[in-house]
């Protein structure tokens, strides 16, 4: 029986708890720093239409298949794959889905802790108070001093991921549950006062509405001018963007909910532990574009400036109000608290397994996972400085671009198709039913319905359009 299994790395001491650290992985750098980014850079609520739709269509379905699939194996995702294949009987090759998982972990990680470096370089500039009084040229200046400083950025990777390891390396309950469930809700306090000051002190009416007027032609038309004519056509880039990142900020497609979902208690209920999850993910995102927006447009900066967005517009606008030396400084503190609890999942898939099957004791393999991690986050710490010309780059992409584009819109995407396939199709509605715990209703069969049709037809939707096919 289900309730009878077990994890060997232990497992959440509640279902409140699971849900606390399911939340601390899925709200990261991906709502504070990338959410803005890519709305601003895809023309605003058009584009956040899109996304909460795929956050409901795709989202749900596919957190409750790879929690469920978690719970069901209660080991890591190499081997919770292996295992499910070998109950389910299915085709061997799922058992690649694990690998697929620790592999995008490996690629995500490497960037996500040097984006998490430039955060935590950013808490001690903003507490210095070095952002005081300063104009947008200054702040741009600290900003292209630390990408073009190898060394620094260097230093603050290695930082970041010494303390991802440090909390990975004490396990699931010292290291894992005590980390969330002392910064989660340290976090939701430290947005909500945000919210407050740029309600107060920045142009809170024009960036509610970059966010929630939709204006699908400013997003889906591709406009060129040739010769002095216009010409517009569809571009289908911002929904595989759309997608990609409601995979990202949901922590889908690699494993990481799935590990986390070995370690919940057997009774607790999928269904709502995923609503509660997607939902304090969207408000999270939401949250973070009602701080950010209205301090954008107060401050008549760039909504569209890319991946500095917040390093470059944001130190201006605390720069040049009241109070703006606490409260920059606590929001660099929060994307850092942010950005950790979710790196902390990104790498227990790896960790568990080598536990699992090197026999390895959590530290050595924490330290293992972290070190291979660190190595790949190199490329991505050249990317702005000494790799950032066009004889190091690949499709126009610097190595950091483009392990962001594969990873977040094809191999997320890619993963978590597969495990909607897997848990739709492969697993049989036995299996799928008695985990879910919620009979065999309405609420069972919907899932189903989404899982086997809906989810996996939207995403190859998405793909054939990127690229070029439909
Ligand atoms: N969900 C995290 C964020 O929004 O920052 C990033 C992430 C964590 C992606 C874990 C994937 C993952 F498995």
């Amino acid at each position: 029986m289900p309730d009878t299994r077990g994890s060997i790395h232990g497992q959440w001491s509640s279902r409140f708890v699971f849900i606390l650290a399911a939340v601390g992985s899925a709200v990261g750098l991906g709502n504070i720093w990338k959410f803005p980014y890519i709305t601003g850079e895809n023309g605003g609520g058009a584009f956040v239409v899109v996304y909460l739709v795929c956050i409901a269509l795709i989202g749900v379905p596919i957190m409750m298949a790879e929690i469920l699939i978690g719970r069901r194996g209660r080991r890591s995702p190499i081997n919770t794959m292996r295992a499910l294949v070998a109950e389910e009987k299915a085709h061997p090759a799922w058992r690649w889905l694990g690998w697929l998982g620790v592999v995008t972990g490996f690629l995500i990680l490497s960037y996500y802790s040097v984006v998490a470096g430039w955060a935590l370089a950013y808490v001690f500039r903003a507490g210095a108070g070095l952002f005081t009084g300063a104009d947008a040229g200054a702040v741009s200046t600290l900003f292209g001093a630390l990408l073009d400083s190898p060394e620094s950025m260097l230093a603050w990777h290695t930082i970041f991921m010494v303390m991802t390891m440090a909390v990975v390396a004490r396990g699931v309950r010292g290291g894992l549950e005590r980390a969330v469930t002392l910064l989660m809700p340290a976090l939701f306090v430290l947005l909500v006062i945000l919210v407050f000051y740029a309600l107060y002190e920045g142009d809170f009416a024009r960036g509610a509405a970059f966010l929630f007027s939709p204006d699908f032609d400013k997003v889906f038309q591709h406009c060129e001018v040739e010769a002095g004519v216009k010409s517009c056509r569809f571009s289908g880039e911002p929904l595989l963007i759309a997608l990609g990142h409601a995979f990202f900020t949901l922590s889908l497609g690699m494993g990481a909910i799935m590990v986390y979902g070995s370690y919940m208690p057997g009774n607790a209920s999928i269904a709502r532990a995923t609503l509660t999850i997607v939902v304090a993910d969207t408000v999270a995102a939401l949250l973070a574009g009602l701080a950010i927006f209205p301090i954008v447009f107060a401050n008549g900066l760039e909504p569209a400036s890319g991946p500095g967005l917040i390093f470059q517009t944001l130190p201006i606008a605390f720069g040049a109000m009241t109070g703006g030396h606490l409260f920059g400084t606590l929001f660099f503190v929060l994307l850092v608290f942010a950005a950790w609890t979710s790196a902390i999942s990104l790498i227990e898939p790896a960790v568990a397994w080598l536990v699992e099957n090197r026999g390895m004791a959590r530290v050595p393999a924490a330290l293992a996972v972290g070190a291979t991690a660190w190595v790949l986050g190199i490329g991505s710490v050249l990317s702005f400085n000494l790799w950032s010309g066009e004889s190091f780059q690949l499709f126009g992409k610097t190595w950091f671009d483009l392990i962001d584009y594969l990873t977040a819109n094809i191999l997320l995407p890619l993963g978590g198709l597969l495990i909607a396939l897997f848990a739709g199709w492969v697993m049989s509605r036995a299996s799928s039913c008695s985990e879910l715990r919620m009979g065999d209703g309405v609420g069972y069969r919907t899932w189903r319905f989404l899982v086997r049709y809906v989810s996996p037809w939207l995403v190859v939707i998405v793909f054939l359009n990127a690229i070029g096919l439909i």
